[in-house]
């Protein structure tokens, strides 16, 4: 399979795919990897394409001629590419090699992909990404403060815990931003903060999008629940009321007091804070946000 990255964050695109399905081998923004899962659950991959043949430019035309199109055309066909002028150019040789083609350029059944990077990638198209994470943004959910992590950041982060079934606690769960994104992957969800006003917020959230699943109000140091993975964005200490060494030692005791009984943390933290921990540490991803804010997304794991 080939799996097409977004651009925006290649790291983070390729982390979550291969959290979920092992390791792969990475050109531009390709990711070739041989892995069947609900490719619906990931946030940064566009497409998932079936590898056809991968040629330099100059062989494409030779290429296109000789491969057999009658193996993977179905129905009807298209050629899509990120050079768009040579789409009709390379239709011919599929035209010419099927019987009775038709072509249809709108949900075919036979979406052939052309990709023009260093080398050429053809690939056919077995997964579209659909989903609207807009529709989901934090302002329009009926719990909001300006805490809530984006939707499509959140499923990321979810994903790099590689739990396909199971269930995910969120200690510093704020409005439940992370948890909705679990949930609708369908994995089971636990919900903690020290904040009365976000398990509030948090009812609002999991009422809107009919979730299941237990909200505590409690302190992260302290808190056991068995669960397969956390995943949390703690607090980043921007308020001049959380200096950095408070917000440092609030992330060691938070994983000191979890280390007994989660093997998995998925955590974004902000570049300045030091995360310390016995758990083995492993950044993943950066992420840059407006303002100056750059976070960093480590998984941890005990082995
Ligand atoms: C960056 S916000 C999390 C935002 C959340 N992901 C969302 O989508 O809304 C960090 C949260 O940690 C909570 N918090 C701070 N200290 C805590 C502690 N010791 N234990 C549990 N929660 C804590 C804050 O109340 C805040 O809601």
């Amino acid at each position: 399979m080939i799996f097409v990255l977004s651009g925006k964050n290649v790291e983070l695109a390729r982390a979550e795919v291969e959290a979920l399905g092992g390791k792969g081998r990475l050109y531009d923004n390709f990711l070739f990897l041989d892995a069947k899962f609900d490719y619906s659950r990931l946030a940064y991959t566009n497409k998932v394409l079936k590898f056809l043949f991968k040629c330099k430019k100059s062989d494409l035309k030779n290429k296109f001629e000789s491969f057999n199109w009658k193996n993977v055309y179905k129905n009807n066909f298209c050629i899509r590419s990120n050079k768009t002028k040579y789409e009709k150019d390379f239709a011919k040789f599929v035209w010419d090699s099927v019987d009775n083609p038709k072509v249809q350029l709108v949900n075919s059944d036979t979406e052939i992909w052309i990709y023009f990077g260093k080398d050429v990638f053809v690939g056919k198209k077995v997964y579209d990404r659909e989903e609207k994470f807009q529709k989901r943004r934090p302002d329009l959910r009926p719990g909001f403060y300006p805490v809530s992590i984006k939707p499509k950041l959140a499923r990321a982060l979810v994903n790099l815990s590689g739990v396909r079934k199971g269930m995910i606690w969120d200690p510093f769960c704020g409005t439940s931003g992370i948890l909705i994104e679990a949930w609708l992957m369908g994995l089971k969800v636990i919900g903690s903060d020290l904040d009365p006003k976000m398990i509030e917020a948090s009812k609002k959230n999991f009422k809107e999008f009919d979730m299941k699943g237990r909200l505590k109000l409690g302190d992260s140091r302290k808190l056991k629940y068995k669960c397969d993975a956390i995943v949390c964005d703690p607090p980043y200490g921007r308020r001049a009321s959380l200096h950095k060494t408070e917000i440092e030692k609030l992330y060691k005791k938070f994983l000191e007091n979890v280390y007994g009984f989660v093997d998995k943390v998925v955590l974004m933290a902000p570049n300045n804070v030091k995360v310390v921990s016995k758990y083995k540490k492993r950044l993943v991803a950066v992420d840059y946000v407006h303002g100056g804010l750059t976070r960093k997304i480590y998984v941890l794991t005990r082995d």
